[in-house]
């Protein structure tokens, strides 16, 4: 944050490339106040609730008040959260003693209003009691995750405690349409640029042909985009919200591969947005099985990405295009489009 952003993306593309990943470009232009989807963890401070983000690697917490990024009006909604759960005296979730009630915030907006989802350990829980002191908030839900770890989404549906259950906004010209556990990406704006990327062909211009498959689609962006162009696109998302809103039944991208590795069609067009982590060695190994003519692969977890892509070109792909998107500035992330070819 010391930085300029030109500086920032000077180092960021360093980075990259002591991964092994040689981009042509770091694009983005983006300022302050980008970050239209943020989440807050729920942690105690001097015996009250405070909402803020782990230090890196540990369960520490810390303040994120004052944060430039995120979207001003989810740094204030999330301001309300905090100040109304401290005045209800509700107790922030403790993992390491199982004890207590709000776990995580989940915001985000359209530009206009904002969805606040409320995350809490157990079904026994005061957090609609907070709902109805969340003014700036144009609709509260809930939703119980038990397990451990940073997960967001538990087992059960969200539950709308107040105001309205979906917000809707545009990325590019594709129309999103998002409940209290939709993805929507962090950055809409920044990340229309990459997602033009991931549908285009080599010279930029649209991709073209009869059927592409759309892996981990999320919201339906990239399968929107292709629908354009393409005869038919076949999506696959595990989560259930998600895949209702793209009309499929969820399926796991492990198991859709599996599926489909009987079958004699090959598709002209593969795209895969994975999580964080990466495709992993089994998906690698289903994809170069499927023998695509055109392979492009969407990533936020260079490292991940760095490992995919050596699996690809061994399974036989050339690389060629690598474009990072600045969609995070002054935080170390990156989104980086990889565009494969066979043989
Ligand atoms: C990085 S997001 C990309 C979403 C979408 N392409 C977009 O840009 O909005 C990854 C998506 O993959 C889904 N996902 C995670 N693991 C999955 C799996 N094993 N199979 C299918 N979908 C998965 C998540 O629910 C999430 O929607």
């Amino acid at each position: 944050m010391e930085l300029t952003e030109p500086a920032q993306r000077a180092q960021k593309r360093d980075m990259l490339e002591a991964l092994g990943l040689e981009v042509s470009d770091v694009i983005g232009d983006a300022d302050f106040g980008y970050r239209w989807s943020s989440k807050r963890v729920a942690f105690a401070d001097k015996g009250r609730l405070r909402l803020g983000s782990w230090v890196r690697g540990t369960h520490q917490g810390a303040t994120m008040a004052g944060c430039r990024v995120d979207h001003p009006l989810i740094a204030a909604a999330a301001d309300q959260v905090e100040h109304e759960a401290r005045a209800l005296r509700i107790a922030p979730y403790d993992e390491a003693k199982s004890k207590g009630d709000l776990r995580y915030v989940w915001l985000k907006t359209d530009g206009e209003s904002v969805l606040v989802t409320l995350i809490v350990a157990h079904e026994e829980t005061r957090v609609a009691e907070l709902a109805e002191q969340l003014t700036l908030a144009a609709g509260v839900a809930a939703s119980v995750q038990s397990g451990a770890g940073n997960a967001m989404r538990g087992a059960r549906e969200p539950v709308t405690l107040r105001g309205v259950a979906r917000i809707s906004g545009n990325v590019g010209d594709v129309h999103v349409d998002v409940g209290p556990l939709g993805f929507l990406q962090p950055n809409p704006q920044a990340i229309a640029e990459a997602y033009r990327d991931l549908v285009g062909d080599i010279d930029g211009a649209p991709a073209r042909g009869g059927v592409a498959w759309d892996l981990y689609a999320g919201a339906g962006v990239t399968t929107a985009l292709l629908r354009k162009a393409f005869t038919e696109v076949v999506a696959a998302e595990s989560y259930p919200e998600s895949a209702a809103a793209l009309g499929i039944e969820p399926v796991r991208v492990e198991d859709f591969l599996a599926a489909r590795a009987e079958s004699a069609v090959t598709p002209d067009l593969i795209v895969a947005n994975p999580p964080r982590k990466g495709l992993g060695e089994k998906v690698c190994a289903a994809l170069v099985a499927a023998g695509a003519p055109h392979l492009h692969v969407m990533s936020c977890g260079p490292e991940g990405l760095a490992r995919d892509l050596g699996r690809l070109i061994d399974g036989g792909y050339t690389l060629s295009s690598l474009t990072a998107y600045d969609t995070l500035p002054q935080t170390p992330h990156v989104e980086v489009v990889a565009k494969l070819v066979r043989g």
